[in-house]
């Protein structure tokens, strides 16, 4: 044995073997200290994480939390994604964990999120950054805006969708549902029109770049998230070839203004009324084309779907809008306007009851910030927690039938508790920045808030 093996064996060894048991110390003396929720860690570094992404039904849990809620409860802990985690299928503890957003909990996506959506994406940003960013989406997205803007361009975009249908031909909802909510979106960002070379370029592209959100984030050559990347580098070189155009026309202008209409869409508006860098409003855009375009699409194309199964639904629909457009015409007005949008009640809980039953978004991605204890568990400071939110939409004990497309459910009774809200949670469409729980307003027919008014 030579000298260097000598002091290796004697010196060396017994520190690094002296250190491996201390941090196994350390971690059982951690594991006693928290009274962790049941569960399974799995296998080391991958977790559970292919079980919990097996895809499965949007109207169900899936055969994944279907068991763990069966063996451990609605709260249980797991590794998912790379990182210990607490799921939590609890209506109680999601409320909690929305309600303590940047208190006790952030929103935590996974690190290849940030690196397709941008690290300006408002998915991935948190405290004050986020909360800017937020501001300013909401200041564009205001009640007038809305009410002005995007109604009629709604109005626009269906209609032109509607043309292009043949009587008696087939065609794909989701095919359809996604033509017109890029289309809209796109209007309603950048001004672009559809059908033109350089919308259907961008469409192309943007194509590429979400079959690369939803696929595994492997950065090798030929892989769907590779070729995303590079479509957002393309999609990202076309928005400021836009900007660049938009920030001359407002320089030429003399005064910094520019045309009134410049800010009837997003990249306008931020350019003139906030402060943000280049690669931020890059972000910004790409990052609400992406969050748009991606939910109402698949909201539209479920509705599509459920509304067959249900036809009493599909009569009482087509009969509010009948009487509608009968006062409309009446009144010789042609175009839909706010007034319009109010009356349509029924409509509305068709869409809530759609959001319901399709869980267009299952869960979300937060991190505790502190050591949290909820119903006697202990969620430690840094872990992961996913509240599922489809798991509460389907809870039989929350709403009856819950695998039963009844729009009805949704109608308002004037009796309501205001409280009402607290045992669900869905965001709405259009307002997501806006619908954090404490600012919900709308009042619904849960299963367990009928009980408590029959018993009051
Ligand atoms: C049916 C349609 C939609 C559904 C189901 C939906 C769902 C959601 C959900 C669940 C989140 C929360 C993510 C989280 O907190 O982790 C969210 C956030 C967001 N959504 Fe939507 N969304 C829809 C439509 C839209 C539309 C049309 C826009 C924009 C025009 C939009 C913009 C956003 C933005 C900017 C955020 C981030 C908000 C923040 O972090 O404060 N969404 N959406």
């Amino acid at each position: 044995m030579s000298d260097s093996e000598i002091i290796f064996c004697c010196c060396l060894l017994p520190s690094i073997l002296a250190l491996f048991l201390f941090f196994i110390l350390i971690r059982r003396k951690q594991k006693r200290m928290f009274n962790l929720p049941p569960g399974d860690m799995g296998w080391p570094f991958l977790g559970e994480t292919i079980g919990y992404l097996k895809p499965y039904s949007a109207t169900t849990i899936g055969q994944f939390m279907e068991q763990h809620i069966s063996r451990y409860g609605k709260i249980y802990k797991s590794n998912l994604f790379g990182e210990p985690t607490i799921v939590s299928a609890d209506a109680g503890l999601n409320r909690f964990i929305l309600q303590n957003e940047g208190r006790l909990f952030e929103c935590s996506y996974p690190r290849s999120i940030g690196g397709i959506l941008g690290k300006w994406s408002m998915l991935v940003l948190v405290g004050d950054m986020h909360r800017d960013m937020r501001i300013i989406s909401l200041n564009f997205l205001s009640h007038a805006r809305l009410r002005t803007h995007l109604l009629r361009e709604v109005e626009r975009h269906t209609l032109l969708v509607l043309k292009t249908w043949q009587h008696n031909s087939i065609f794909s909802a989701q095919d359809e549902a996604k033509k017109f909510t890029f289309n809209l979106m796109a209007t309603h960002i950048m001004s672009l029109d559809p059908g033109v070379a350089e919308t259907e370029q961008l469409k192309k592209e943007y194509i590429t770049f979400m079959k690369g959100v939803v696929s595994p984030p492997l950065n090798l050559p030929g892989t769907p998230y590779r070729k995303a990347l590079q479509s957002r580098s393309t999609i990202l070189k076309f928005i400021k070839r836009k900007m660049d155009e938009r920030t001359l026309r407002m320089n030429e202008s003399g005064n910094n203004i520019g045309n009134p209409e410049d800010d009837d869409d997003l990249l306008g508006w931020v350019l003139k009324h906030s402060n943000l860098s280049t690669e931020q409003i890059l972000d910004l855009i790409l990052s609400l084309l992406f969050a748009g375009h991606e939910t109402s699409s698949v909201a539209i194309a479920l509705a599509i779907y459920f509304l067959p199964g249900c036809p009493n639904a599909i009569q009482q629909l087509m009969e509010e809008h009948s009487e509608i457009a009968r006062a409309k015409k009446q009144a010789g007005e042609t175009e839909l306007n706010w007034e319009d949008y109010k009356k349509m009640e029924f409509t509305q809980c068709v869409i809530s009851e759609t959001l319901r039953l399709g869980n267009v978004v299952r869960f979300l991605h937060r991190k505790a910030l502190k050591d949290v204890k909820y119903k006697g568990y202990d969620i430690p400071c840094g872990w992961k927690v996913l509240p599922v939110i489809a798991a509460v939409h389907l809870d039989p004990m929350l709403f009856d039938h819950p695998q039963h497309f009844n729009p009805w459910r949704w109608q308002v009774s004037h009796s309501f508790p205001q409280h009402a809200f607290h045992y669900y949670y869905y965001y709405y469409f259009i307002f997501c920045p806006k619908v954090k729980i404490n600012n919900m307003k709308k009042k619904t027919n849960t299963k367990r808030e009928r009980e408590r008014e029959s018993k009051s």
